[in-house]
């Protein structure tokens, strides 16, 4: 079936409908500086999707250099999933399927070698998406969040 979304990249003129869409969908809130420091710093991870004319999704990342989360030794450069999220109205039409699948290909223009991301333990649909793409758990963080949940770190070789 035909996507009725597109995706591009962000714009400063979504940082309205991106932070609402952060509000409405996560409890992990940003500053604007934190989403516009963000894009100018990696401009090709920070993806949005639109539908019906307006952004209904979007995933922002962060590039980082540090140690394999896959096992072999060496410092690489990894593609990290800072937040992404749909409108609740949005959901089940693979737009953060497309989203996180766009943002991976873009982490290659980083040279990224692996792409990972925290995710609560208790959150099926982002745990269930993750592992359909490909991703495993790689770690647990104990506490991780704000509110006492355990973190699944979870990567994926690029
Ligand atoms: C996680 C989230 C981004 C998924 O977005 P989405 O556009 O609804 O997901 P998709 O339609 O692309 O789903 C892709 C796959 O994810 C899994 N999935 C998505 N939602 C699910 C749900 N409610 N229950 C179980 N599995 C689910 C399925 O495997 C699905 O594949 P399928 O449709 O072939 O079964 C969305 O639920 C969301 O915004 N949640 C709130 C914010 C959040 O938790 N972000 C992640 C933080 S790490």
């Amino acid at each position: 079936m035909q996507n009725t979304f597109s995706l591009r990249k962000f714009t400063t003129s979504d940082l309205e409908s991106v932070t609402r869409i952060n509000r409405e969908c996560l409890p992990e809130n940003y500053t604007d500086f934190f989403f516009v420091d963000l894009y100018r710093r990696f401009p090709e991870t920070f993806v949005v999707a639109e539908e019906d004319g307006k952004v209904v999704g979007y995933m922002m990342c962060r590039i980082e250099v540090g140690l394999s989360n896959l096992g072999f030794s060496g410092l690489i450069k990894k593609g990290h999933v800072v937040s992404v999220a749909v409108m609740l109205s949005y959901r089940r039409k693979h737009i953060g399927e497309a989203l996180v699948n766009k943002a991976m290909e873009n982490m290659l223009v980083y040279n990224a070698k692996q792409c990972y991301l925290e995710v609560r333990a208790t959150n099926t649909p982002a745990v269930n998406l993750y592992k359909k793409l490909g991703f495993q758990v790689t770690r647990t963080i104990k506490g991780y969040y704000a509110d006492g949940e355990d973190a699944y770190v979870m990567t994926k070789k690029l």
